[in-house]
């Protein structure tokens, strides 16, 4: 298995970041890596394991991501949909301390790791949670993400959609895909759901969209 388990990269092995499980990551081991970031002049130090998306660095596409985003609201309701091990949650709460950040993953050492970098930078407004868990009351006002392309189109539409339906009336959502893996074909099935796509930056083969309410 490659040891990045990147979307942008071959995973040789039957196992991927998205699929794992305790015996999974018992398997892998664990060997912490420091990854030191910067977004909208904030320089932030968190931690990556193996068996998480983008293992020892800062993927490209979440860079992509950061340099492209406006900064968000002081306040509001944040989410971040496979959050790995925290790149754009903790970039979201250390930007806007007084907001609520909801960090999602399936894989239980991602949301382990978020956890502890929360803690670690003293955020205490993430809160770290399985997707399923999240009360289908709460709305977001803003929606961060690298979606999880590999688990398959179906998979993704169910998760966007799912997702993407809970944003606040004036809420909007940013998402970072890479042109190869489909972003025009995303923003045109996003359009198709009654969504209002704006493409608003593109570099190094990703595309970073805005997705809102039709209203
Ligand atoms: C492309 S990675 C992005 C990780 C991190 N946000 C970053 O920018 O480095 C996508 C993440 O989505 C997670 N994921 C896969 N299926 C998911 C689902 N149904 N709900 C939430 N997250 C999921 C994966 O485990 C992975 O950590």
């Amino acid at each position: 298995m490659a040891d990045h388990m990147s979307d942008h990269s071959s995973d040789k092995g039957s196992t991927h970041y998205f699929d794992v499980d305790d015996d999974d990551l018992a398997r892998l081991g664990s060997n912490p890596r420091d990854v030191t970031w910067t977004i909208h002049g904030a320089s932030l130090t968190a931690v990556s394991d193996r068996g998480v998306f983008s293992y020892g660095r800062l993927d490209r596409g979440t860079s992509v991501l950061f340099d492209r985003v406006p900064p968000p609201p002081q306040n509001g309701v944040f989410l971040d949909i496979g959050c790995g091990w925290g790149a754009i949650a903790l970039s979201l709460a250390a930007l806007s301390p007084t907001a609520k950040v909801y960090a999602l993953d399936v894989n239980p050492r991602a949301l382990d790791l978020t956890a502890t970098n929360a803690k670690r930078l003293g955020l205490d407004n993430v809160h770290v949670s399985q997707p399923d868990d999240v009360h289908p009351s709460i709305e977001f006002d803003l929606i961060w993400s690298n979606p999880p392309i590999r688990v398959g189109k179906e998979a993704l539409h169910s998760i966007l959609d799912s997702w993407l339906n809970r944003l606040s009336r004036d809420g909007a959502a940013y998402l970072v895909v890479q042109k190869n893996l489909g972003s025009d074909s995303l923003a045109d099935w996003l359009r198709g759901r009654g969504f209002d796509v704006e493409r608003v930056g593109s570099r190094k083969g990703f595309r970073v969209l805005r997705v809102t309410r039709n209203q």
